[in-house]
């Protein structure tokens, strides 16, 4: 009988990432090597940086992906790489090598959404999640509420109409000076700090997209006038804003759609406050909340292969006349 093995490969922005998954949802092996030291001194991923890294990591870190395994090339039910959305070479690097290795192996490939993979790192771990479901997605470059009513059935609710949310974490602690990615570094400062700054709650109470450029501001106009404002209290005060906006219209979505229940996804998920302030928010309207291990929420391979797996079932292998695709949306329904 088939074990459903379904290796794995992302390399959408600055992770090199390759992952063995059986049926969807028993992940075998997760291997992810980070550039971040790579671009923490130019503050932000450099395109050609990252696609030339990606080149030299990505041939082992798949050979680590299956020895850590114990899974042969032959034993593969299919080959799954994200091709969009996200920096073209580098969404390259790992489409190429992915329908190389299909071609020498014989084993199909299948193309997967990055939006879908982050979507799905929750049912790695919850396959029983029950639907409809709203979905918060918040990386480092989309922010997007989403209404997942079935396996590959989504409608967009609402998204930034400016900075994704990870986008001004890196922005903010980018300005305060204090290194990327600015996600990480700003959770672990607003646990020494409080949230006494009122910093403004950006569209909170109109539709469902959201605004995080002017609460940047917001942010960067405060420590100009106060310079001897401490850091982990602006940490504090931006999270808290950011958080309270998101989780607001979370509950609204699932309020009006009569969801099961509220889950988070992409490397924003991976915050302290965030995942605190969804489950306390689910406990109280007695729905399901669902926060995903910290390193499903960040970039990796594993949701890849997760939904490489589902989509081989529903649509069968992709065409390996098929490209890498920068600006790729989520497939939704009318
Ligand atoms: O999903 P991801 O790894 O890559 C994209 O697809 O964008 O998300 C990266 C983003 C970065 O902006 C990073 O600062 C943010 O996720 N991030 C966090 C945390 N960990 C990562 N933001 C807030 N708190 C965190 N703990
Ligand atoms: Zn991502």
């Amino acid at each position: 009988m088939s074990r459903g093995l379904v290796l794995g490969i992302e390399t959408s922005c600055d992770e090199t990432a390759a992952s063995v998954v059986s049926h969807g949802t028993d992940v075998l092996s997760s291997v992810v090597s980070s550039q971040v030291d790579l671009h923490a001194r130019y503050g932000g991923v450099v395109p050609e940086v990252a696609s030339r890294a990606h080149v030299e990591l990505l041939t082992p870190v798949i050979a680590q992906a299956l020895v850590e395994a114990g899974v042969e090339p032959s034993e593969l039910d299919a080959i799954a790489a994200t091709y969009g959305p996200g920096l073209i070479g580098s969404l390259l690097v790992g489409v190429s090598s992915a329908k190389a290795l299909s071609l020498v192996w014989g084993v199909p490939y299948v193309a997967v959404n990055h939006l879908e993979a982050h979507l799905y790192a929750a049912f790695l771990e919850e396959p029983g999640l029950e639907l409809p479901l709203v979905v918060l997605l918040v990386s480092g470059g989309h922010t997007q509420l989403v209404v997942m009513e079935g396996h590959g059935v989504y409608r967009v609710l609402g998204q930034t109409v400016d900075d994704a949310a990870g986008e001004a974490y890196d922005k903010v602690a980018r300005y305060l000076g204090l290194g990327y990615p600015g996600g990480p570094i700003l959770d672990r400062l607003a646990m020494d700090g409080t949230a006494s700054i009122d910093f403004p709650r950006p569209m909170i109470h109109s539709g469902y997209d959201f605004s995080f450029s002017g609460l940047k501001t917001s942010v960067i106009n405060h420590v100009r006038k106060h310079p001897d404002v401490a850091v982990e209290d602006v940490a504090a005060s931006f999270q808290e804003a950011v958080v309270e906006v998101l989780v607001t219209k979370a509950r609204r979505a699932a309020a009006d759609v009569g969801a099961k229940g509220i889950c988070i996804g992409g490397g924003v998920a991976a915050n302290s406050r965030l995942r605190e302030a969804v489950l306390d928010a689910c406990v109280a309207d007695g729905l399901q909340g669902f926060v995903p291990s910290r390193s499903l929420c960040t970039d990796n391979a594993a949701m890849v292969a997760s939904v490489g797996w589902y989509r081989l079932q529903s649509d069968g292998a992709s065409p390996l006349d098929s490209g890498a695709n920068p600006n790729l949306r989520l497939p939704v329904v009318d």
